[in-house]
């Protein structure tokens, strides 16, 4: 489907459309991709359901969110009720991701009251009342977390993967696992499996271990609910390619962001908290300790990220 609406900066959504019509993302790899020289970020502090009005339709390729879930974790914590509220944003994202696009959301099952959510009322809102497929239920198992008496401690967390087509762009081969080499010479004596994706590596499946931040983990840059670079790579290179537009409107500490800069993807986050622009910042002095690439090139607002998109698309 195309981008409708004649009001946003249609430069860059004609040749964006043209771009999807002459090649379907479906069977591509990031392999059929160059990277952008440096990735382009925009760090918005207001309010998630403000910053999807400024977006273009169909003009993201991943939403990877991790929402509040009104559990008084925090001060963000704060709706009447819940999914009254989640469902603006909700059917925004839907508004504004790309045919081809994925959503991500994380969260858990853990509902209190009408005041607090969870996974379960999205997936029950998203059924309802949205197109979006429902494509994996992930679980991301952690083997460290807080001990419990009155309950058995809690040692998953689920996110679920949706999108809005059949269509939609997915590169296994960037997030497949190595086999051991034991394995690997058993699975290449099963007829059942295509010999070349074998060597490639294997499917992460659906359930994926990767522990939680400690408090004293060398990637913490102070957000409370700090997500592991690890689990975002691995959505980020299985779901967008590089030089896409990859979007997190409850952005924290902007860990999506970082990724976004080591793979070369272009990402906007907003955050209604000032304090997002300082973890960043912390994110990206990390990376500079480690050695990485830091360059981006940082953009004012959502107009400039997509006219300096289609500048690009002219000039190559
Ligand atoms: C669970 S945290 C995200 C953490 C992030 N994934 C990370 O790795 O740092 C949710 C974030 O949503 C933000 N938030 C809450 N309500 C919001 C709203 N209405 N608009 C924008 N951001 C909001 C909070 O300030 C908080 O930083």
């Amino acid at each position: 489907m195309a981008i409708h609406n004649k009001s946003h900066y249609n430069h860059a959504l004609m040749s964006l459309n043209k771009n999807r019509r002459d090649n379907t993302l479906k069977h591509k790899t990031a392999k059929d991709f160059t990277k952008p020289d440096k990735s382009m970020l925009c760090l918005s502090i207001m309010d998630c359901c403000d910053f999807l009005k400024l977006l273009p339709n169909e003009s993201i390729q991943l939403i990877c969110i991790d929402p509040p879930y009104n559990l008084e974790l925090a001060g963000w914590d704060i709706y009447d009720n819940y999914i009254d509220w989640a469902a603006k944003w909700i059917d925004e994202a839907y508004r504004v991701l790309s045919r081809t696009g994925n959503m991500v959301v994380f969260g858990g099952i853990q509902f209190r009251d009408i005041k607090s959510g969870d996974l379960i009322d999205i997936i029950h809102h998203v059924r309802k009342n949205t197109k979006f497929k429902l494509i994996n239920t992930i679980i991301w198992r952690y083997r460290n977390g807080m001990s419990a008496h009155r309950y058995f401690a809690n040692r998953h967390e689920e996110v679920i993967w949706l999108t809005k087509s059949n269509d939609y762009y997915f590169d296994l081969d960037s997030v497949r696992e190595p086999y051991s080499q034991k394995d690997l010479e058993t699975a290449l004596k099963d007829k059942r499996l295509n010999p070349e994706n074998t060597i490639k590596g294997k499917n992460p499946t659906n359930v994926w271990e990767i522990n939680r931040l400690n408090g004293n983990s060398k990637e913490r840059v102070g957000h409370p609910t700090q997500k592991p670079l690890e689990i975002i790579e691995r959505i980020v290179k299985a779901l967008s390619y590089p030089g896409s537009v990859v979007l997190d409107f409850f952005a924290g500490s902007g860990t999506v962001g970082r990724v976004c800069i080591e793979e070369g993807r272009h990402c906007l986050m907003c955050d209604n908290d000032p304090k997002s622009k300082t973890y960043f910042n912390k994110h990206i002095e990390l990376m500079r300790n480690l050695g990485q690439n830091t360059a981006y090139t940082e953009v004012q607002n959502i107009k400039n990220l997509f006219s300096m998109l289609s500048n690009e698309a002219v000039n190559v």
